[in-house]
């Protein structure tokens, strides 16, 4: 599928925009946002470089990354930012955040239902994941709703705000997604 367009109840994902760039950066260069991410809050340029290559992975062929803007179904602004990252043996990673003026009303469930509709119904993937933080009970939350249980400690997987991090994964295989 590319271009990428999906659609939710409420949330649609489509393809990144140079246009995005103030509206990626609000979530991405926030403390809140980035409190239990991987990495610190990123300055404008890294924020532009995560556009251009969003942009650039579509050009890729067979393409296996794919960054994309969650808007809502009833305007095209970005509200959210989902990426899906192909691996070997059919599985795929899953990255998601929202931007905090939207939280709270089960977007960010419904953006992982759309990350894994993407992964099992087009792209033919066996394995999904992702990987959070041990305090991030949000984003447990948003996963675990999407049949995504939990599955390992990663210990010190990330080296982020300063220190040592775990992560806890989750999963879901294709059969567990028919199965829903
Ligand atoms: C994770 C994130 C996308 C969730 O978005 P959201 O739209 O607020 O999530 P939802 O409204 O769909 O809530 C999902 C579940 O988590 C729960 N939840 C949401 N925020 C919570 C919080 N701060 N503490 C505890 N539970 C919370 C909800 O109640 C819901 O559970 P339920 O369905 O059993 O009621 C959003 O918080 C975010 O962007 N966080 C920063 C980036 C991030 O952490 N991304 C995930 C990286 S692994």
């Amino acid at each position: 599928m590319n271009p990428v367009a999906l659609e939710g109840p409420r949330l649609r994902f489509r393809e990144l925009r140079e246009d995005d760039i103030d509206a990626l950066f609000a979530i991405y260069g926030s403390e809140v946002v980035t409190e239990h991410l991987s990495f610190d809050p990123r300055p404008l340029d890294s924020v532009v470089g995560v556009i251009a290559s969003g942009i650039a992975d579509r050009r890729v062929d067979p393409r296996t990354a794919y960054g994309l803007a969650v808007t809502l179904r009833t305007d095209s602004g970005l509200i959210g930012y989902a990426r899906l990252t192909l691996e070997a043996h059919r599985a795929g990673q899953i990255g998601f955040a929202l931007d905090p003026s939207v939280w709270g009303r089960g977007y960010g469930t419904e953006t992982v239902q759309l990350l894994l509709q993407l992964g099992f119904d087009q792209l033919g993937l066996h394995r999904m994941w992702g990987a959070r933080s041990p305090e991030n009970a949000a984003s447990s939350g948003a996963m675990s709703r999407n049949a995504m249980v939990e599955e390992a400690r990663i210990r010190d997987h990330v080296f982020t705000h300063g220190a040592w991090r775990d992560s806890i994964t989750h999963v879901i295989l294709e059969d567990e997604w028919r199965a829903r």
